[in-house]
């Protein structure tokens, strides 16, 4: 029985380029969706929440097009990491981080999406950030889409929606593997592709007031992705043979609020349409039956074409990836209270805390999340995404006293550590916003998951300074440690 982590067991954090990057008008980049995200520093807690898995409508995406600037869309500056990224990459190398996850921004290759030939200074920020990170000796976890995709295919062609969509993303992760491919140890095709279900604006850039049949739309949107991503690993066998390729769903753990077998089988339901559908299309290679049942009485309609069965059937994923917040409830009792989380709203656990923003904490179900992956694939498991989004604040002293995330961190990283024990295979681990970013829900500064405070408030006002929080030094300590040391 293996009782700790490997020495290799790879320690790291995570961003996404559109939450961190900024410089949307630098280095010849196009308008992104994400871009378009409208947020407003005076609105309250709670319309912040209503606003945050909004759908996107005709008269928003084009009042962002006309009229975007950085105090109303915070996704056009982040935290500047696009300029600041040497001194960034130093701190990360300062704590140790063995992988450094970050998302490729489609609009800086392809700023347009259907260009003809790719931008070459976006390619070149590419090729010196990932050098950067192996001269600080960090390996690379390269997600090639988190949600940001150029504007001109949501305006042109509709999005996801058009299969057009799959031989422009294809060209694109051509590029990739030819400029930067030996620069890449792990890719991530997709950020959390059941996104497209729970917010189809981020996930497959649909606007909901454009389309007359909405879900067979995100089910047809979320087949090209499918097809998209079966197509990167067949070219990746073609030019990059020793590719490590993983597929990676946003983990909605579910259990049953009672024994009761009503609630037990909609616990069942809720993980098989939540979660398994995905990591069954992409680590069995098929569509499972239990959503024929349901596409059949959802009345969902999806085009396929001929040969799309064999493709994903023959180019399955090597790894299977996560991002893992929170865990939910599943009760046929349409009165249980509810309770916020990662992208979905659910039912509530009376038996966990929150945090500020109403996600349940739970620790002991990342373990049981591990162990029901591996004993449904048996293939090797990446945490991509695991933290606490909590309000900080900054002393005098230029200190951050966050106790609560250390704990956090520690509780979750204990379980991710019985997990092993228990004989499951884990990769590696990518705190999720390991420098505080833009959140991807709410849009806004103060909710922050960084170990590395970054001085920026909802307005984008601030110096942009960095300073290490006490949670810093705890990461440091663990990664020095293999994960001995939790203390
Ligand atoms: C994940 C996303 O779903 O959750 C990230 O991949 C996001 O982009 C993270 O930031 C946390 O969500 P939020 O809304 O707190 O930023």
């Amino acid at each position: 029985m293996q009782t700790g982590f490997d020495d290799d067991f790879l320690f790291g954090g995570a961003i996404s380029s559109a939450q961190a990057d900024g410089a949307y008008q630098q280095g010849g980049k196009g308008v992104d969706t994400q871009n378009l995200r409208y947020f407003n520093a005076g609105w309250t807690r709670e319309q912040r929440d209503e606003n945050r898995n909004i759908n996107m409508t005709t008269l928003r995406f084009d009042t962002a097009l006309s009229g975007l600037n950085t105090a109303n869309y915070p996704f056009t500056h982040g935290i500047d990491f696009y300029n600041r990224y040497h001194d960034d990459l130093a701190l990360m190398e300062e704590m140790g981080l063995k992988v450094f996850r970050t998302s490729i921004d489609w609009s800086r290759i392809f700023p347009n999406g259907d260009d003809n030939e790719p931008n070459m200074e976006g390619i070149q920020y590419y090729i010196k950030l990932f050098d950067e990170c192996h001269q600080k000796n960090m390996k690379v976890f390269a997600t090639i889409l988190h949600y940001n995709i150029p504007v001109n295919l949501v305006t042109r062609y509709g999005g996801w929606k058009n299969r057009k969509l799959v031989d422009f993303y294809l060209k694109f992760v051509r590029v990739l593997f030819e400029t930067i491919g030996e620069r890449v140890d792990f890719w991530l095709p997709f950020n959390e592709i059941n996104a497209g279900k729970f917010n189809p604006y981020n996930g497959v850039c649909l606007i909901k007031d454009q389309e007359k049949d909405y879900d067979s739309a995100i089910f047809q949107c979320l087949h090209h992705q499918f097809i998209a991503n079966a197509l990167t690993i067949r070219l990746a066998k073609e030019i990059l043979p020793q590719a490590q390729i993983g597929g990676m769903i946003a983990r909605f753990t579910t259990y049953p609020a009672t024994c009761k077998p009503e609630d037990v089988l909609e616990s069942i339901q809720t993980e098989q349409y939540s979660n398994y559908f995905y990591t069954d299309i992409m680590a069995r290679g098929e569509y499972p039956s239990y959503m024929e049942r349901y596409f059949k009485e959802k009345n969902i309609k999806i085009k396929k074409a001929p040969g799309d069965e064999k493709l994903l059937r023959e180019n399955t994923v090597n790894f299977l990836s996560f991002s893992y917040y929170m865990s939910m409830v599943a009760s046929t009792d349409r009165n249980w209270a509810t309770s916020s989380g990662n992208l979905v709203t659910g039912n509530k656990n009376p038996y966990l805390k929150a945090s500020d923003w109403g996600w349940q904490i739970d620790p002991v179900g990342l373990r049981i999340t591990l162990n029901q992956l591996y004993d449904r694939y048996n293939i090797p498991l990446f945490i991509a995404e695991n933290g606490l989004g909590a309000k900080d604040d900054l002393e005098r002293d230029l200190s951050v006293h966050d106790s609560y995330r250390i704990d956090y961190l520690r509780e979750h990283i204990q379980q991710m550590k019985e997990a092993v024990a228990d004989g499951v295979k884990i990769i590696g681990y990518t705190m999720w916003g390991i420098i505080d970013i833009v959140s991807c829900g709410t849009i806004e500064m103060s909710k922050r998951y960084g170990v590395i405070y970054v001085d920026l408030d909802d307005e984008g006002k601030g110096s942009y300074q960095r300073y290490k929080k006490d949670s810093f030094y705890w990461y440091q300590k663990c990664i020095r440690t293999h994960g001995q040391d939790l203390d």
